[in-house]
């Protein structure tokens, strides 16, 4: 909390050398009736969890593992929403701290030079048709000198594309933690209308040609045109009809 400019995030922060994953304590933290804006971050996870129930490499020292509780006041059909509040918020802050030129690949994927660099899983409870809370999870690899070979073609570190130099991971929390809140009460006050355009602004894969693979769904192929009000991928389908595409993986061409 030193020297942090918040009102809310990092009211209450949990650092731990060693958890299984960020988001199973944020969960029980929340379950427990923690506030809004609590945070946790871990030096390693041995259990780091990705979207589709894949894993997420989180060796010590070496990223930047944080899950921070959200109890907004949201239709749900609005919570997708806030996994480009946040990558918006990441791309601004690392940008802004190292000038390196990260892209968003909607929905969660930050890239650099084509590979992730850092990925976000937003899990959301509900109680009926109430947001109980969400735990945004985010993984940074900030110091990785080098990946599992399964990883090495896809992932990439901050040291990595910046010839070994790393920023400091405390600085980078810190700043990051405010652009979030920043946007986040943005967003809260004036919808995303007012988040869309800094996303349009990093996106990767505008007017570009993709398929979407869709789960349980059909594979879809057309042109990524942008994003709806809801922050749907808008596609551009080769008969002219545009599909909004919730949920799906993204791959290039
Ligand atoms: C993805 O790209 O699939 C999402 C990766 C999210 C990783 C972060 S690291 C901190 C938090 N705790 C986890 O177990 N996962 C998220």
């Amino acid at each position: 909390k030193a020297g942090l400019n918040t009102q809310r995030l990092g009211c209450e922060t949990h650092f731990f050398e060693t958890v299984e994953s960020t988001q199973t304590e944020i969960h029980a933290l929340a379950r427990a009736g923690a506030p809004e804006g609590t945070v946790v971050i871990a030096d390693e996870q041995v259990k780091g969890k990705g979207r589709l129930g894949r894993s997420w490499h989180s060796p010590p020292g070496s990223g930047i593992w944080m899950s921070v509780l959200l109890r907004p006041k949201l239709e749900l059909q609005r919570c997708p929403q806030l996994t480009l509040v946040a990558a918006v918020a990441i791309v601004e802050t690392i940008r802004e701290q190292t000038g390196l030129p990260l892209m968003i690949k909607w929905p969660n994927d930050l890239l650099l030079n084509g590979k992730k660099v850092c990925g976000i899983l937003t899990e959301l409870r509900a109680e009926s048709d109430c947001v109980d809370y969400i735990a945004l999870g985010i993984g940074i690899n900030v110091s990785s000198a080098s990946f599992p070979s399964e990883l090495a073609d896809i992932a990439t570190s901050l040291s990595i594309e910046q010839q070994g130099q790393a920023p400091l991971r405390t600085p980078l929390i810190k700043r990051l933690l405010e652009k979030l809140e920043e946007l986040y009460f943005l967003y809260v006050e004036q919808g995303f209308s007012a988040i869309k355009p800094r996303w349009e602004a990093h996106a990767l894969m505008l007017g570009k040609p993709i398929t979407a693979r869709r789960v349980n769904s059909a594979t879809l192929q057309g042109i990524a045109i942008g994003i709806d009000e809801q922050g749907a991928l808008l596609l551009r389908m080769e008969d002219g009809r545009t599909e909004h595409i919730y949920s799906a993986d993204i791959d290039m061409g």
